[in-house]
């Protein structure tokens, strides 16, 4: 038996950090019918979510925000920020009982996005009319497959995620549907498999929404990482926090 199939049949034992346990079962089946796609409106402790909701605060003064005419608009922070200014936040990314599950629920070991990935964990800010975001995947630029999990944070706003089931699969129907996150719910997909988009937000509304991302291999060819670097550049942290190593200490304190 290995590890995965071992945490479906024995519940996490606590072990102290930012999280020590998750509730419930691991619905395995429910994940695989729906084309590697599954949504819980409750999944984190609320002390959890809490901790959530101060990291937020601590970033709002680093947000970033994009407008790409018919693609996006909205605001972001990068892993980056978020080691300098939220470091609960990075803990619950790297939380061993969070990937275990993880795991668990889609049969694959996971590993967290390497250190020079700034949307391996990240902050998004809907807070003006019409912050969203377009039909999209979320690509894999790596070897391996990407899982996106996505946590709600602070919602007060009219904003759905919509999303089309089994787009690339080949004699299954697809199925659209509509979801909202509250805060401490979760969406968790492979990003090459889930087509999807947040609809627009309304006047005196905000939404701020945490991703997670995990691959199967972290190893990405030179080229590839020069086109995911100049995408999360220009749609979404700037050049400053995506290139923040190459530019050296003077862009921490920018
Ligand atoms: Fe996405």
């Amino acid at each position: 038996m290995n590890a995965v199939a071992e945490v479906n049949n024995a519940p996490e034992a606590p072990r102290g950090g930012i999280l020590s346990e998750l509730q419930g079962p691991v619905p395995r089946d429910t994940f695989r019918e729906q084309g590697a796609f599954l949504y819980l409106d409750r999944f984190l402790p609320e002390d959890v979510t809490a901790s959530l909701i101060a990291g937020t605060r601590a970033v709002e003064g680093a947000v970033n925000r994009n407008y790409l005419p018919g693609h996006k608009q909205g605001g972001s922070v990068s892993r980056h920020k978020i080691d300098e200014l939220a470091p609960a936040i990075a803990e619950l990314y790297r939380s061993p009982v969070l990937i275990r599950w993880l795991e668990t629920l889609c049969g694959e070991s996971l590993q967290p996005s390497p250190e020079n990935d700034p949307h391996a964990y990240a902050l998004y800010f809907y807070t003006k009319p019409g912050d969203h975001i377009g039909w999209h995947y979320d690509t894999s630029y790596y070897e391996g497959r990407r899982y996106t999990l996505l946590l709600g944070v602070l919602d007060e706003s009219s904003c759905f995620l919509e999303y089309r089931l089994h787009t690339r699969e080949t004699g299954v129907p697809i199925v659209e549907d509509a979801v909202q996150i509250p805060p401490g719910g979760m969406v968790f997909f492979d990003g090459d498999k889930l087509h999807h988009r947040i609809t627009p937000l309304r006047a005196n509304e905000q939404r701020v929404s945490l991703t997670f991302e995990y691959v199967t291999n972290p190893h990405m060819r030179p080229w590839q990482r020069f086109i995911s670097n100049m995408k999360d550049a220009v749609a979404y942290f700037g050049f400053r926090q995506v290139f923040r190593q190459m530019l050296g200490k003077r862009t921490s304190s920018a």
